[in-house]
């Protein structure tokens, strides 16, 4: 029997979801303390002992970089610091194997080749192509949603990503099959963190969930081949990203199947909760700064047309610092990770070789010396200031910084304006919203409660529980303690 504790990181894509699963006496550790709540861990960390970190455990050792400059080492240098964020691989040519060796599984030139391949999906040339298709799947949305509905805005925005990203990863000719594929490949990212997360642990279940995780990968991995397939013997022209990844080449030839199934995997999964969790925090945000979405209000009343199409794109400058802004504070990707490939110094920390070093946008986000008031929510600041590229990392940065960043930023500047005109979104009071990094993303854990309303420029914030007050400041925020008084 495989161990799969052996295959087992703390970090990556296994990172336990609840503290609890950690408090039953079987993992023991102050390692465990990361993946239990990793941000209150970093806090912890960076008080501490400051820019550069280290936890122990278990005979382990994880390092933390929390500045710019140790980013900056760490990020822009892809031959001392690897990258390896599925743990979990499987066997050789097993179907697990496959899903999990897209770019983040890769280094060194097979990564430079794989990227350059894969860029071309996402160049600046071909993400205004993809605009329609984002146009349309906003306007079924909107054309769902009634006046004084209550809806969960996170699990509507992230249905409404796994539309977006399954048409314009695959199409939109044959759509069941392709939402199935978002679907399962949801699916296969949860049990790959709950296999993970079980692999601390020796019971009977780990090896049962391993064994589940093999059985289901077998099966999206038929699903992507079928699909790969297809699109091989489609006759039409189609502007889909597997389209192209099918016709990219290069010197060396195209990409091959098994390497497509990997990148098609690892896109999806890169794309849709990244997106989904930022478009639930900033309607979310908007909703508690009245202020500033009255100014919003006010810039989006220019628009002409239902959707923001090209040149009309650059003139929304606010709607652009607002997602900046709140892609600063609550950043859906909340940290990362490498492993030091040698000896070597970071910062004054020393190294050893296939060491664990984890870079964090939410803890470089929030320091002092980098950003004024860093738990408010002000996108005003962004006229003024112009962080370096390893000091504001939504996207990370360097050499693997996103590829689907220019499209990220085209479904958030395209649909955040359409769904703002057309509807004002009322938090519920009182609503408990808590956040929560699982699998290096922040996200809600909570729903987010919100009465859809027709728009009438009118903005009123709410008092609002749960955890969020701690990760960024609200005026109308009700803490714990004042709760039980
Ligand atoms: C708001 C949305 C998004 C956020 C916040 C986000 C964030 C990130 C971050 C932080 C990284 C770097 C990870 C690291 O250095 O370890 C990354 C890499 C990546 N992202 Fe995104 N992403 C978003 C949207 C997308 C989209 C739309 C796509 C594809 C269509 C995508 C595909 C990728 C891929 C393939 C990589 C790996 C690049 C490489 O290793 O060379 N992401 N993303």
């Amino acid at each position: 029997m495989v161990d799969v504790r052996s295959q087992w990181s703390v970090v990556g894509d296994f990172v336990p979801t609840h503290a609890n699963s950690l408090k039953d006496g079987r993992a023991s550790g102050t390692l465990m303390e990361f993946p239990a709540d990793p941000i209150a861990c970093m806090q912890r960390l960076f008080r501490e002992q400051g820019d550069y970190a280290t936890l122990h455990g278990d005979g382990q050792k994880l390092s933390f970089v929390f500045c710019a400059e140790g980013n900056h080492q760490v990020l822009s240098d892809p031959v001392n610091f690897h990258s390896r964020f599925f743990a979990l691989r499987g066997g050789r040519n097993s179907p697990q194997r496959r899903l999990s060796s897209g770019l983040l599984s890769m280094n060194g030139e097979e990564h430079r080749r794989n990227r350059r391949l894969v860029m071309d999906a996402f160049s600046k040339r071909a993400v205004p192509l993809y605009a329609s298709t984002i146009v349309n799947l906003t306007e079924e949305l909107l054309s769902k949603w009634e006046p004084g509905q209550t809806v969960d805005i996170n699990h509507e925005m992230t249905e409404f990503m796994l539309r977006v990203t399954s048409s314009i990863l695959f199409g939109v000719d044959n759509p069941e099959m392709a939402y199935r594929i978002g679907r399962m490949t949801d699916q296969w990212v949860r049990m790959n963190h709950e296999a993970g997360i079980g692999a601390m642990i020796s019971s009977p279940e780990t090896a049962e969930r391993y064994n589940e995780l093999l059985g289901f990968a077998a099966e999206l991995d038929a699903e992507i081949a079928a699909m790969i397939d297809l699109r091989r013997h489609k006759k039409t022209s189609s502007h889909d990203a597997l389209s192209m990844l099918l016709a990219a080449h290069d010197g060396e030839g195209s990409i091959t199947d098994e390497q497509l199934i990997g990148h098609t995997a690892l896109l999806f999964a890169a794309s849709h909760l990244t997106t989904a969790h930022t478009f639930a925090w900033t309607i979310f945000l908007l909703s508690q700064h009245p202020r500033i979405m009255t100014d919003l209000h006010h810039e989006l009343e220019t628009l002409e047309g239902a959707a923001p199409l090209g040149a009309a794109l650059d003139r929304l400058d606010l709607t652009e610092r607002v997602i900046k802004e709140s892609m600063r504070c609550l950043p859906a990707s909340a940290y990362s990770q490498r492993f030091s490939t040698c000896q070597q110094k970071l910062g004054n920390l020393e190294l050893c070789t296939g060491e664990t070093v984890i870079f964090s946008q939410f803890m470089t986000h929030h320091r002092s010396d980098l950003y004024v008031d860093p738990y408010a929510f002000q996108p005003e600041r962004w006229k003024t200031i112009s962080p370096s590229p390893y000091a504001y990392l939504p996207f990370g940065a360097g050499p693997r910084m996103c590829i689907g960043a220019a499209l990220g930023m085209l479904i958030l500047k395209t649909v955040m304006p359409m769904l703002l005109s057309r509807f004002k979104f009322q938090l519920q009071p009182y609503a408990e919203i808590s956040g929560r990094v699982i699998s290096t993303m922040l996200g809600p854990i909570t729903p987010v409660p919100m009465t859809i309303e027709a728009q009438d420029g009118k903005f009123e914030s709410v008092p609002v529980r749960g955890n969020i007050g701690e990760l960024v400041d609200l005026a109308g925020y009700v803490s714990n303690q004042s709760q039980a008084a």
